[in-house]
């Protein structure tokens, strides 16, 4: 097998394809080989030691991919040899085979496209438990969601769409903006053209979002807590701007609103009966065509370079897969 290898803590242009010995399956592990393996934030995050998890070196980054199980170590019974299956490991998926503990392998239900697979539990399960569970959003209600064009951001606003929410996506360029309405949101806000506490008074009739979803983070965050609905909930699922807000807690006061955390790799370790049931939901949907990954460029695996640099620079749009023959 060969591999992208992170041995030294320095970005994406210190990972070196290495071929590695094709390693047998221990007890409780599956060794698939990968066919696509999408590109999540928290990749560029871990290859220079900036991500809350920071695996032993060396590791062989990938935080999610799809493939088809080749072997499977004693004591697995939900997978076998031959089988389609989605995997979310943290790493490991950058490559063209991994072995990865049979826990976190999902198999694929008929129809379910590999691409799919290897771009969906990731992205719509964070978005899912920040705007389902988290944010208890209810039908009616308006969202608005930053970065709506990225990975998090098209999951978030499907499935608000899904769960009967009015979407203001936010992003960006108008390109993105564009993307978005075709996706289903009701509005758009441009926050680098337009300005953001304006033009969400006009959107919402003055009352502001009653849910924010934001990945973005950075200086967007105060202006648009100051424009939250009485007692509306700003999700915090990340920072891709770089810059981690600090809010004056008389915003908090003033709107009865709440800010809420959202972390899905904890939620999954410690609530997994509820983790797989938001799962089998958005399998559902996805069966019902109401959620579909947004998959921007699927290119080989050797130019992970030029996939890293796509995302660093804001220029992907959904999801971008990396794919073996
Ligand atoms: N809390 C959790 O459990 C959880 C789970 C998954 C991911 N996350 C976090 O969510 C964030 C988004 O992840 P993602 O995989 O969806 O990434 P992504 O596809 O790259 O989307 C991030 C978006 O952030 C915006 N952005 C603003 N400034 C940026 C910058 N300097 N560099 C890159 N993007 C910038 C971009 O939209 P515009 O160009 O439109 O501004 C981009 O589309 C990351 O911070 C990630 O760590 C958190």
């Amino acid at each position: 097998m060969h591999a992208w290898l992170c041995e030294i803590l320095d970005g994406v242009n210190a990972l070196q394809w290495r071929e590695l010995p094709t390693p047998e399956p221990k007890a409780g592990e599956v060794r698939i080989a990968v066919k696509a393996a999408s590109l999540n934030f928290p990749d560029l995050l871990i290859v220079e030691g900036k991500y809350q998890f920071k695996p032993p070196l060396p590791f062989v980054p990938g935080s999610e991919y799809a493939g088809i199980v080749e072997a499977v170590g004693e004591g697995v019974t939900h997978v076998k040899p031959g089988m389609p299956v989605a995997a979310i490991a943290g790493t490991g998926g950058f490559g063209t085979h991994a072995i990865v503990e049979a826990s976190r392998v999902l198999p694929l239900p008929p129809g379910f496209a590999l691409t799919d697979g290897a771009a969906f539990a990731f992205t719509y399960g964070t978005s899912h438990h920040a705007l389902i569970d988290r944010a208890q959003l209810k039908a009616g209600e308006t969202v608005l969601v930053l970065g709506a064009a990225g990975g998090v951001g098209t999951a978030a606003l499907q499935i608000a769409k899904a769960a009967g929410a009015k979407v203001i996506a936010a992003a960006s360029t108008d390109e993105k903006c564009t993307l978005c309405r075709q996706l289903g949101a009701d509005a758009t806000l441009n926050y680098s053209t337009q300005d953001v506490r304006e033009t969400l008074k006009a959107l919402t009739a003055g009352k502001g979002p009653d849910v924010v979803y934001d990945p973005v983070g950075g200086a967007l965050a105060e202006p648009v807590f100051r424009s939250i609905a009485w007692r509306g909930r700003y999700l915090v699922v990340g920072f891709a701007g770089g810059g981690i807000p600090a809010l004056p807690w008389n915003l908090a006061l003033l709107k009865g609103a709440s800010v809420v955390g959202v972390f899905w790799g904890d939620f999954v370790k410690r609530e997994p009966q509820a983790s797989s049931q938001a799962l089998m939901q958005l399998a559902g949907w996805y069966a019902e065509g109401k959620i579909k990954p947004v998959l921007d460029q699927q290119l080989p695996m050797s130019e992970i370079r030029a996939a890293y640099a796509r995302m660093a620079s804001r220029q992907v749009k959904g999801k971008l897969l990396l794919v073996n023959p």
